[in-house]
């Protein structure tokens, strides 16, 4: 039962078959996928040498052997995500061994989501299920809404916090198909309705408490590492909601310590924005318990969680990582988008929050100079755009940029060219 691969509950260690559907230990904590790495990559070094051979493999596909042995190559729906770039923008901060930004939202549906998707959708599909659902801040959604529509046979229904989300990630589960339902709460309403929804009908649950999708999630820290041809960074930066992708950076890099793939590991960083820190405000406690409160409205509103899922993983993680979790305004984080955007790399609010969280903590010491760092882009900037277009028609903002109107006329068109 237990070959390849088993879920095992993070607290009490108790084990699970990987076959049977489990979000959640009985003893109410979260479940994590654990692999045995004997079966699927006996010879590390072998595996790491054969990485280079399969360039041209589509990333899930190249890297499926860490992330999720017991996923059968004929069930997997892939969008072709991954090979994301990693940017160089070291020659705008000299203050960095390096600064490179791994830009996640140029994955198929714009944000780093399809990574755990191909591995949710692609399990539901291996085990069976027809019908999945999600609560989610909308980019979630628009992922899994995407990658059910690529499946044969398989329905989507998401939950939103009606009118906490941009216009286009609306248009995205609708446009794909799914079953998109509004509701008049905030996104943590949300992910208790689907729950006990998931539960009473016996629809397959893809948000990131199932550990499918963490596993799926992994090689946005991997992948980054091949890029780096294994030479691992000081630093990784990355924004926190509901500390799912912050867990799944952690594990993958844990585990390809553990393999000896590397053989140093670098530091964490978790970002929030200051009106949504739980996360922070627990690792101003030493981590000594999580108070969820009701999140702020933010200009980053894929991450206005209050009370994070992965609370737990994401504790586990920094811990081993030495790292630390750091806020920004929301002033900041708008700074620093229209600052990116600027240079020709479009990112959204909350990607921003971890770029304005990488430049506070460089200011404050705690990026030493000369350290190397990854900060991770996880959306588009697309996604956005009316957040983007207010930022711009406020003067006041410090990179404004204001569309001038005029009349249909050729020396007032002169005149707004030259003035
Ligand atoms: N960045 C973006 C663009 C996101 O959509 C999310 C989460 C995060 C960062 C934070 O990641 O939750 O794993 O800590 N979005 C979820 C959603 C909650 O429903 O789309 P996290």
């Amino acid at each position: 039962m237990f070959d390849h691969s088993f879920f095992q509950c993070i607290s009490c260690s108790k084990k699970y078959d990987i076959n049977k559907i489990k979000y959640q230990c009985e003893c109410g904590d979260l479940l994590e996928v654990k692999h045995d790495f004997n079966i699927s990559i006996p010879d590390p070094k072998q595996w790491k040498a054969d990485l280079n051979k399969n360039l041209s493999d589509v990333a899930f596909f190249r890297y499926k052997k860490i992330l999720f042995p017991s996923l059968s190559d004929h069930s997997i729906i892939t969008l072709q995500e991954g090979d994301t770039p990693l940017y160089d923008v070291s020659y705008l901060f000299p203050n960095f061994g390096y600064l490179k930004l791994k830009h996640e939202g140029m994955n198929p549906t714009l944000s780093f989501k399809d990574r755990g998707m191909v591995a949710g959708v692609s399990w539901a599909n291996q085990i069976g299920c027809k019908i999945v659902a999600c609560a989610s801040t909308g980019d979630t959604s628009a992922a899994m809404a995407a990658y059910a529509a690529r499946a044969k046979n398989m329905k989507s229904i998401v939950l939103l916090p009606d009118g906490k989300i941009s216009p286009e990630q609306l248009a995205q589960p609708i446009s794909s198909g799914a079953l998109t339902i509004g509701i008049k709460t905030d996104f943590d309403g949300c992910m208790k309705l689907v729950k006990e929804i998931t539960k009473k009908l016996n629809i397959y649950l893809l948000n990131s408490m199932n550990p499918v999708r963490v596993e799926g999630q992994k090689a946005i820290g991997i992948e980054t590492l091949h890029q780096l041809n294994w030479e691992v960074p000081d630093w990784f930066v990355i924004p926190v909601g509901n500390a799912g992708n912050i867990s799944a950076l952690g594990k993958g890099l844990r585990e390809l310590f553990d393999l000896g793939i590397i053989n140093k590991l670098p530091r964490i960083a978790g970002i929030q924005t200051i009106n949504a820190s739980p996360m922070y405000d627990s690792y101003k406690m030493n981590f000594n318990e999580l108070v969820p409160k009701k999140a702020k409205t933010s200009k980053a509103s894929a991450i206005q969680i209050g009370n994070p899922v992965s609370y737990k993983k994401a504790v586990n993680e920094l811990k081993f990582f030495n790292g630390v979790v750091e806020i920004v305004t929301e002033q900041e984080l708008m700074d620093w988008k229209a600052y990116i955007d600027k240079i020709g790399i479009s990112i959204c609010p909350n990607s921003a929050v971890a770029v304005a969280g990488t430049m506070k903590l460089e200011k404050l010491g705690i990026i030493k100079k000369g350290n190397q760092v990854v900060t991770i882009l996880t959306a588009h900037g697309t996604k956005f755009s009316k957040t983007i277009v207010d930022y711009h028609n406020q003067s006041s903002n410090k990179y404004s940029n204001k569309t001038k109107i005029i009349d249909n006329d050729l020396k007032t068109l002169e005149e707004a060219i030259i003035s």
